[in-house]
């Protein structure tokens, strides 16, 4: 049994890429500006369980200062800079809630590989409160719309038992020895590997397993061909402007 991937296949890696500050509204418009119509992002609980678009659990990097996204309440993450790390005509870009991005996404034909990113602890949780808001949000749309993809096998489970029907990816660093048994006790659709851990031959042994191979995150042309010659189904890139949104398709 070879994988289906009925979903777009070049994706922009945290919204917007090289291009912008990641996991913004603004870079979802950066990664649509550039033609791209399927985005991944990240998204963590904050402190009073609402999602948001976040990749570190702490403050300091994207964030000025220091701090918890899970221990901030949405209203105060709302109001905090998450584009001036990245250089001043983002200054002011604020950090973005899952819903809204949701909602730009839907109203822009953008697929989304919404990545659950628990702070540690929160694994379940984020799992749950993000699945059932987009099952909440989209509707019998979520399913074509959206793909969820973790490290984490807790929070995959929690959003398979809060929305059966929106599909799952695992993502690991490594082919894990038992990635059969984690990828069929969560009924998943793909598998999501580092493009530098792959080889050709466990690209093929996923593939005919029944699982999609998605790779994260490749950033060079010819990288993309030799994956693409492998068979696997769809990478993501921070490299908007090399990658043309049809690469596959040309
Ligand atoms: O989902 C692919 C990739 O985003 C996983 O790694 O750390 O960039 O979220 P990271
Ligand atoms: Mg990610």
């Amino acid at each position: 049994m070879i994988a289906m991937w009925p979903y777009p296949r070049l994706i922009a890696h945290r919204g917007g890429g090289a291009l912008a500050p990641e996991n913004t509204l603004a870079a979802l418009r950066t990664g649509l500006s550039a033609g791209y119509r399927a985005v991944e992002f990240d998204v963590m609980l904050a402190a009073d369980q609402v999602p948001v678009l976040m990749h570190d659990e702490n403050f300091g990097r994207t964030i000025a200062g220091a701090g918890q996204v899970a221990a901030t309440p949405s209203a105060a993450l709302v109001g905090m800079d998450a584009g001036s790390w990245f250089g001043p005509a983002f200054s002011g870009e604020r950090i973005a809630l899952y819903r809204d991005a949701l909602a730009y996404c839907r109203s822009q034909g953008i697929w989304m590989n919404v990545e659950i990113k628990p702070a540690s602890g929160w694994e379940q949780q984020t799992g749950q409160v993000t699945a059932r808001l987009t099952a909440d949000l989209l509707g019998d749309g979520a399913a074509g719309a959206v793909l969820f993809s973790s490290f984490s096998m807790a929070a995959l489970r929690a959003a398979q038992q809060a929305a059966p029907g929106i599909p799952r990816g695992l993502l690991v660093q490594d082919l894990p020895p038992d990635w059969r048994e984690q990828l069929a006790s969560v009924r998943a659709l793909s598998l999501h590997i580092d493009h530098a851990r792959l080889t050709r031959d466990m690209a093929q042994l996923v593939r005919s397993a029944g699982y999609a191979v998605f790779c994260y995150t490749v950033n060079s042309v010819p990288r993309a061909r030799e994956l693409s010659g492998w068979g696997v189904d769809a990478i993501c890139t921070d490299r908007i402007d090399l990658l043309r949104p049809d690469f596959f398709e040309a």
